[in-house]
């Protein structure tokens, strides 16, 4: 993924890298680079870790330079890999993967050239710097190697001797800014804002220089194209914690909030052309990853039981490669929290070739997918720093549950009200906060199981992949009637099993798979609003949670699961914040 700075200007460079990438470094924190250039001599600094160990560059002087922060793919996160990448007289920042990197390196080497690190990127500094010294344009070097390149990448590049910024943008954001005297370039808008500045974020297959005097905009062929540019806001004042020891729990205590905030900003906006396709729509499909992609899963139970409309949920990774089946009347949403997860661009994409509108249920306004949807849901949960997905996907909910309760009323169904929900998120909240006690069943344990039916099972999915993704603890979220067909034989002693039972239609059903795990030894715990199922003795403890409708359920019982994920983290000397190998905003395939 990786997130690029670039600035040219009045101002010493070095500062306005190292701050613009430590909001950048949601998109890989593993090592961080900057290149300054004073005099036209460049100086490089680079390290392995986050940004923080970039700090003694600060001082250094100069008014242009580009910076990295990296989440590897091709070599292992260390200082020779980190960014920026180096040959001859050029420098420069990627956020992509070039997947002929291997062949062009072959290539470059039996013509005696050496390489300095295992990254893909190293290949475009090596051919940048073949044409800039055949023909002395950096932009037309810059071109020349990207018309080589198969694969995806925004770059930054500068050379030794030159007052100028070229980038480059094919299938990884990249916005540019301009302000008086000054030009940026950034892999988001958040990193590039400022008060009278104005930005522009670059279409695929873009080049732009920037210079002091301004920013031009080139289009594949190299010729000049003008686009608009709209206010660049703010400077976003770098993210807090507050009170809280980690974002992922300051978050997760803002559920109520976006929940609250993604309603009313729903129901405070024209969404009635939307509406009007969604009643039109025979067939849902939704496309996304991870978190999202649960919510997906969320919002199929809840569509299909409020209004009986057919609805697939599809990995967008998969989905993208499945030459998928798009009946005629299919709306597509795609949902994701930062708009730029490649596959769930891609597949929404393909989506909308196929002949399917398509609706974005996004939480960040510019982002690459509200600009290929034709319609777009935003979810307000505010900026979420911690990698792991919380109050955003309660906002997610929050959205998808808007449109499938519209969607049912607009088919004359009776569907029940989500007005009472942040409330009942605020009262889940407090009760959740009973699964710390929990947390010492889990340290020891080999591996966990999140069980649950219907819409319970899309809530210990989530629940799974939270502790997952920060605990590394092996865990699964599985229907609880398919445990006794091959799963149960993983079941012990050692390992707690966390049901969740908030439909009363199923409950007895789960319990039995309760029962199950207990006679072999496992611990139980429950999430539910069911005070004599917690009573039960097989249950070793409980977390009662407000009751509400079975179909919104998730948004509530997914909380106590969060902030198990959180305690867990946390025993086991975690940072929850910055879990290792991930990164929140993942632009690469
Ligand atoms: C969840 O905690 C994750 N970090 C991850 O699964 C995430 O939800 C996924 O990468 C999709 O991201 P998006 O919502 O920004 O598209």
């Amino acid at each position: 993924m990786c997130g690029i700075v670039a600035c040219i200007g009045k101002r010493r460079a070095a500062p306005i890298l190292l701050d613009g990438l430590k909001k950048l470094e949601y998109r890989g924190y593993d090592s961080a680079g900057i290149a300054v250039s004073e005099g036209g001599a460049v100086v490089l600094a680079r390290r392995k870790g986050a940004v923080s160990q970039l700090e003694f560059a600060r001082a250094y002087p100069g008014t242009m330079g580009i910076g990295h922060t990296r989440w590897a793919t091709h070599g292992a996160p260390c200082e020779r890999n980190a960014h920026p990448q180096t040959c001859g007289r050029i420098f420069l920042v990627h956020n992509g993967i070039l997947e002929n990197a291997a062949a062009l390196k072959k290539e470059c080497r039996e013509q005696g050239e050496v390489f300095a690190s295992d990254t893909d990127t190293e290949v475009a500094a090596h051919l940048i710097d073949r044409y800039f010294r055949e023909g002395g344009d950096l932009l037309h070097a810059v071109w020349s190697a990207c018309r080589q390149l198969v694969g995806s990448y925004a770059f930054a590049v500068i050379a030794e001797g030159r007052e100028e910024i070229v980038c480059a943008r094919r299938h990884s954001p990249l916005v540019v800014a301009k302000g008086d005297g000054e030009a940026y370039a950034a892999s988001d808008l958040g990193a590039v804002a400022g008060a009278g500045r104005t930005a522009c974020v670059m279409e695929d297959g873009e080049f732009a220089r920037l210079t002091q005097e301004g920013i031009a905009l080139f289009d594949a062929d190299l010729a000049s194209v003008v686009r608009d540019f709209f206010p660049a806001g703010e400077e976003a004042a770098a993210p807090e914690k507050g009170t809280f020891r980690h974002f992922m729990r300051k978050e997760i205590a803002q559920v109520p909030l976006a929940v609250e905030n993604t309603l009313s900003g729903l129901q405070n906006q024209d969404i009635s052309k939307l509406i009007e396709v969604l009643c039109q729509t025979k067939y849902l499909h939704v496309v996304a990853c991870g978190t999202a992609y649960h919510s997906g899963l969320c919002f199929k139970y809840a569509a299909e039981k409020l209004s009986r409309v057919p609805t697939e949920v599809f990995l967008a990774s998969e989905y993208r490669y499945a030459d998928p089946v798009l009946p005629d009347h299919t709306l597509t949403i795609a949902v994701s929290q930062s708009g730029e997860t490649a596959d769930t661009l891609a597949a929404g994409q393909l989506a909308g070739e196929r002949g399917s509108p398509v609706v974005a249920v996004t939480n960040v306004e510019h982002c690459s997918l509200n600009r290929i949807a034709d319609f777009v849901v935003p979810t307000c949960a505010g900026q979420e720093v911690a990698v792991a997905a919380t109050k955003s996907f309660n906002a997610q909910l929050a959205a998808l549950y808007y449109l499938a309760v519209a969607l049912a009323r607009g088919r004359g169904m009776r569907a029940p009200s989500l007005a009472g929900l942040p409330v009942l998120t605020h009262e889940a909240l407090l009760a959740g906060e009973g699964v710390a006690a929990w947390t010492p069943y889990f340290t020891v344990a080999r591996s966990a199981f999140f069980l649950g039916r219907g819409a319970d099972r899309c809530a210990a999915i989530e629940g799974s992949l939270k502790l997952k993704e920060i605990s590394y603890l092996p865990s699964e979220g599985y229907a609880a009637g398919e445990l006794k067909h091959g799963t149960l034989a993983l079941v012990d002693a050692r390992t707690p099993v966390v049901a969740v039972v908030c439909d009363e239609t199923l409950a007895d059903k789960t319990m039995n798979a309760v029962h199950e795990v207990y006679a072999r030894g496992a611990p139980v715990f429950l999430v539910t609003p069911f005070e004599e199922l917690a009573r039960s003795e097989q249950v070793t403890a409980s977390v009662l949670i407000p009751r509400c409708e079975p179909a919104f359920s998730p948004m509530l019982s997914v909380i106590p699961l969060q902030l198990l994920a959180y305690h867990v983290a946390l025993a086991l000397g975690r940072d929850p914040d910055k879990p290792r190998n991930l990164a929140k905003s993942v632009t690469v395939e």
